[in-house]
């Protein structure tokens, strides 16, 4: 009789794996907390709280309980036209919470679903504009916004990008401004930011999780975005990663004085209230279409 994971080896594929050498996954069974039971009753401590998605522990009885009781009132209603309670709900909770500027929220369904769509808003904000020629986006050399086309476009390039580096639109790629580098930092960002082609900046805010947990200082996000903002590019802060206290306040752009024109969360939103999936807080300036 083959074993979970054995069966797993034979039909699935896993994400940033090379399954012709990876070992056997671990055959998880039960979550409790912040601890993860395998089928062999051994538990491990899930220090990474499952790639920085939950904040609240594993099988947590609220969320299991709300959960199971908006299944059984109302799953799901296409959103072109209708709305239902919850979508209201937690749009209104949110823009409490959001940092003042946040004016609107748009539902995606992931991470990387959340920074296309953000990038897709930019895009079309400057079509809208009558200003098509603003097309390109700023990024950090070192940056990960996910796994779709344009998240991995604004993404730094690596063995994980290669296959598709022909499919991925060209982007102007800054260094992330680490203690020591910030003035070279802005002036790589002053070298491009006044080009009219120049539509959007999109970075992880305070703190780069892929790139190996980097760390760079408010004061110099604050120049960047006030920088871009001078020259009319709209920021996106990616709280993906940092969003829901990962850094200390609920939001990493909290701390800046110069603040994001749109924001990405998923992961703590999304562990939390998986059923609701991730989203998007949009500005006032853009208006419904
Ligand atoms: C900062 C950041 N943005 C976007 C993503 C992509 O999120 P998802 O895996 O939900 O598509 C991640 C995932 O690790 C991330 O850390």
């Amino acid at each position: 009789m083959p074993t979970l994971a054995e069966r797993d080896h034979a039909v699935l594929w896993h994400p940033y794996t090379q399954m012709q050498t990876a070992p056997l996954p671990v055959p998880i069974v039960r979550g409790e907390g912040s601890w993860l039971i395998a089928e062999d009753g051994t538990r491990y401590l899930d220090g990474i709280s499952s790639w920085w998605v939950n904040l609240h522990g594993h099988a947590h009885p609220h969320i299991a309980a709300r959960v199971s009781a908006q299944l059984h009132t109302l799953e799901h209603v296409l959103f072109a036209g209708f709305t239902h309670p919850s979508a209201v709900e937690l749009a209104e909770q949110l823009l409490e919470i959001l940092p003042a500027n946040q004016a609107r929220v748009f539902y995606s369904d992931n991470g990387s679903t959340a920074v296309e769509v953000a990038i897709k808003m930019v895009m079309q904000y400057f079509h809208n504009q009558g200003q098509p020629e603003r097309r390109t986006f700023i990024c950090f050399r070192d940056s990960y916004h996910g796994d779709t086309f344009g998240a991995m476009s604004v993404s730094g390039r690596g063995a994980f990008t290669a296959p598709f580096g022909p499919y991925l639109f060209d982007v102007e790629f800054i260094d992330v401004p680490v203690p020591g580098r910030e003035a070279e930092v802005l002036a790589q960002l002053d070298a491009v930011v006044s080009r009219p082609d120049v539509a959007g900046f999109i970075f992880e805010p305070l703190l780069l999780g892929t790139a190996g947990m980097v760390t760079y200082s408010v004061e110099v996000l604050d120049e960047l975005v006030r920088r871009c903002h001078r020259h009319g590019v709209l920021c996106i802060a990616d709280e993906v990663m940092t969003g829901f206290g990962r850094t200390g306040p609920l939001f990493a752009s909290e701390l800046l004085t110069e603040q994001p024109d749109i924001m990405c969360f998923s992961k703590g939103l999304t562990g939390v209230l998986w059923l609701w999936a991730s989203l998007l807080a949009l500005v006032s300036f853009m208006k419904p279409f």
